[in-house]
């Protein structure tokens, strides 16, 4: 018998901005599977993920084994958006195995619609096979009606027991590979509840995600004792009375960890066993900002989640106009403050003691000795502990520069003038200490000239590029996306370069009339502070002409708009601007007052061989300065030796 087709009433705009601009990464669209499955009991996920490239034909699949939905579930519950499951079916668990419900507003499905163009559902209950399709393209014609009837389709004799959730038409990673490693990660943190203790298993192209992957506290440092650094909460209150409690932990971590690893520093708070918010800092302003950077930590939460609803429709951050959620940030800021205070000063003693041991540190103190003065030797000391402990470092090795730069500083005569000069108050402030130091400029122009000399290897690397006009097209995308400084030493590349890149690249596909030698390489997008800079780069040798410099301005509108419209927070900019790298600029007038024009837009066009120059003057600058002070210092040497 046939059964009827599944009726869905629907917004678009609801659709388009839960779904398709709420999500730019997979590891968010993958958890709002994975939460499903768990409120329905399913024992196991299985997430089959291609390993190749996608292309149109690709498939991602999530698969549960849990209780699947019935005919009238899907109508009735699955099909009906923004529908409260707890506050309709007035339980805040599960019926089978009592676990706590995720699910809270009804729209965790359109996730999806953030990377892939079409869902497929597969369900099975009660013995009894569902099937159908829901497919943006077609929501989006039947908008105006803002209903559509989504027929039914024979099984496929895929799934015998839970739901299976197939993707197609993947267009956010096309022509890319996933990188799967991240998802392991990203969905691990994401997640409390997986593994064996709570009889959920996340599987993921055939490899469990353990716990072991979940435990960021693998991360943390060790004091000098052997300790870790980590701060833990046991059922805190976060005000005295109110009942609204956190446990967890928080802690600092060997090296500030790098977002391309797939970790975020910040302390994520999670409740019901699901992240609710991304890491973040409780919007902190301590005095050790560059602390900060060091600490990971997951806190739980569940009042957030309780009678009042706490999580904004990003699911991915609290709001901050509830009293308990205000009382939790409030609670956080502080602690959040203390422990950047706690853990800097604990680890400025920790380094010391680390100092005491380092041979480069014993002959410090050894060529101190040469000074007759008390007071000098001090200052030097002080000197040397101030600059460590201000340089958060990794390791003994690291600091070797550092002592070798105190040493040099001994060798200047108006060291020992200024150590004379300062009184014993002053002395204790190293801060001004330091100042002094700096304004010599010896810090910095050391520092310049270890970050120089890899420089300019890579400038010669940016010049061989060129003259062969990088023939091996991704060679010079990859090494301006690894290297944006060249471009301008501004410039950092960021997590979500791929979003923004891969937006141009749809939206604008290469015309293939385009000769061979114009052709674009790829675009790049990196940030300079809060604003976008969108990079077209094509070959070296290309020559740029009207139809390239209207296309640029096109780009830059297009992500202008974009980036104004967009809900998704990780994608907000103040500002964005263009940038056309290109070999050379045809000699019209059009072409020249284009160019100007463009440039008041903040458009900008750029020559490689403009940007080598730049880049060559600016690091020969640095190079030269250390260079001046070499001589300085040496000749100050000379006379003493003849002494
Ligand atoms: N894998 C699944 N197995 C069984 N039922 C499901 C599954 N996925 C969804 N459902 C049903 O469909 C409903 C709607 O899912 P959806 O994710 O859109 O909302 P929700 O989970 O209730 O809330 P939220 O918006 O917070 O995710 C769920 O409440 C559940 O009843
Ligand atoms: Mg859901």
């Amino acid at each position: 018998m046939a059964v009827a087709p599944f009726k869905m009433q629907f917004d678009i705009g609801t659709i388009k901005h839960l779904g398709v601009q709420m999500y730019s990464t997979l590891p968010p669209v993958i958890s709002e599977l994975v939460s499903n499955a768990w409120d329905a009991d399913a024992p196991r996920v299985e997430i089959v993920i291609p390993a190749q490239q996608i292309t149109d034909g690709s498939e991602l699949t999530v698969t549960d084994f849990g209780d699947g939905m019935s005919d009238s579930d899907i109508r009735n519950a699955y099909l009906i958006i923004g529908r409260d499951r707890r506050k309709e079916e007035g339980s805040e668990v599960t019926l089978g195995k009592h676990r706590p419900v995720i699910g809270r507003k009804g729209i965790g499905k359109f996730s999806a619609f953030g990377v892939a163009n079409e869902i497929e559902i597969e369900t099975v209950k009660g013995g009894q096979t569902s099937r159908f399709k829901m497919n943006y393209d077609e929501l989006a014609k039947s908008a105006e009606r803002r209903e559509i009837y989504l027929p039914s389709l024979d099984p496929s004799g895929t799934v015998a027991k839970g739901t299976k959730v197939t993707l197609r038409e993947i267009r956010k990673f096309r022509n890319r590979a996933i990188a799967i490693q991240a998802l392991r990660r990203g969905l691990a943190r994401r997640f409390s509840i997986i593994g064996a203790a709570y009889d959920f298993d996340v599987v993921i192209n055939g490899q469990p995600i353990t716990p072991q992957e979940r435990d960021l506290k693998l991360l943390l440092d060790v004091d000098a004792s052997g300790k870790r650094y980590i701060w833990e909460y046991d059922d805190i209150e976060v005000a005295p009375g109110t009942g609204w409690k956190v446990s967890g932990w928080i802690g600092a971590s060997r090296r500030t960890v790098p977002l391309a690893e797939g970790i975020q520093q910040g302390i994520s708070i999670m409740a019901r066993g699901k992240l609710v918010q991304e890491p973040f800092f409780f919007q902190a302003t301590t005095g050790q900002q560059y602390a900060l950077a060091y600490l990971v930590g997951e806190l739980t939460a569940e009042f957030v989640d309780g009678a009042e609803d706490g999580i904004g429709t990003t699911r991915n951050q609290l709001v901050w106009d509830t009293e308990a959620n205000t009382a939790l940030l409030e609670w956080g800021r502080k602690e959040v403050n203390k422990i950047s205070r706690d853990w800097s000063e604990k680890r400025k003693l920790d380094n010391e003691a680390e100092l005491a041991q380092n041979p480069l540190y014993v002959k410090f103190l050894q060529e101190a000795e040469r000074f007759e003065d008390s007071h000098i030797k001090k200052t030097a000391d002080n000197l040397i502990k101030k600059v460590i402990a201000s340089n958060p470092l990794e390791d003994a090795k690291s600091q070797e520069p550092l002592v070798q730069m105190c040493l040099d500083f001994m060798e200047f005569d108006a060291f020992t003038e200024l150590a004379k000069q300062l009184t014993d108050a002053e002395l204790g402030n190293t801060d001004k200490l330091v100042g002094l130091f700096r304004e010599w400029e010896i810090v910095e122009a050391k520092e310049m000239m270890r970050v120089t000399r890899g420089r300019i290897t890579t400038i010669e690397k940016l010049q061989r590029l060129i003259d062969d006009n990088a023939l091996e097209v991704p060679t010079l995308h990859q090494f301006l996306k690894e290297f944006p400084w060249v471009l301008d030493p501004r410039w950092t590349l960021i997590a979500d370069e791929i979003t923004y890149s891969q937006l141009l690249r749809d939206k604008f596909p290469e015309d293939s009339a385009v000769p061979e030698e114009d052709r674009r390489i790829d675009f790049l997008c990196v940030k300079e502070g809060n604003n976008l800079v969108v990079v077209e780069i094509k070959r070296p040798k290309s020559k740029a002409s009207r139809k390239a410099l209207e296309q640029i301005e096109e780009y830059v509108i297009f992500v202008r708009d974009y980036a104004k419209n967009t809900t998704d927070p990780e994608l907000l900019v103040d500002e964005v601007t263009g940038y056309l790298l290109c070999g050379d600029l045809v000699d019209t007038t059009f072409a020249r007052g284009k160019r100007q024009n463009l440039q008041d837009s903040k458009i900008y066009v750029r020559r490689y061989a403009d940007l080598l120059a730049m880049v060559k003057k600016n690091h020969a600058e640095f190079l030269s300065r250390y260079d001046q002070l070499r001589k300085a210092k040496q000749s100050q040497n000379t006379p003493a030796a003849g002494n």
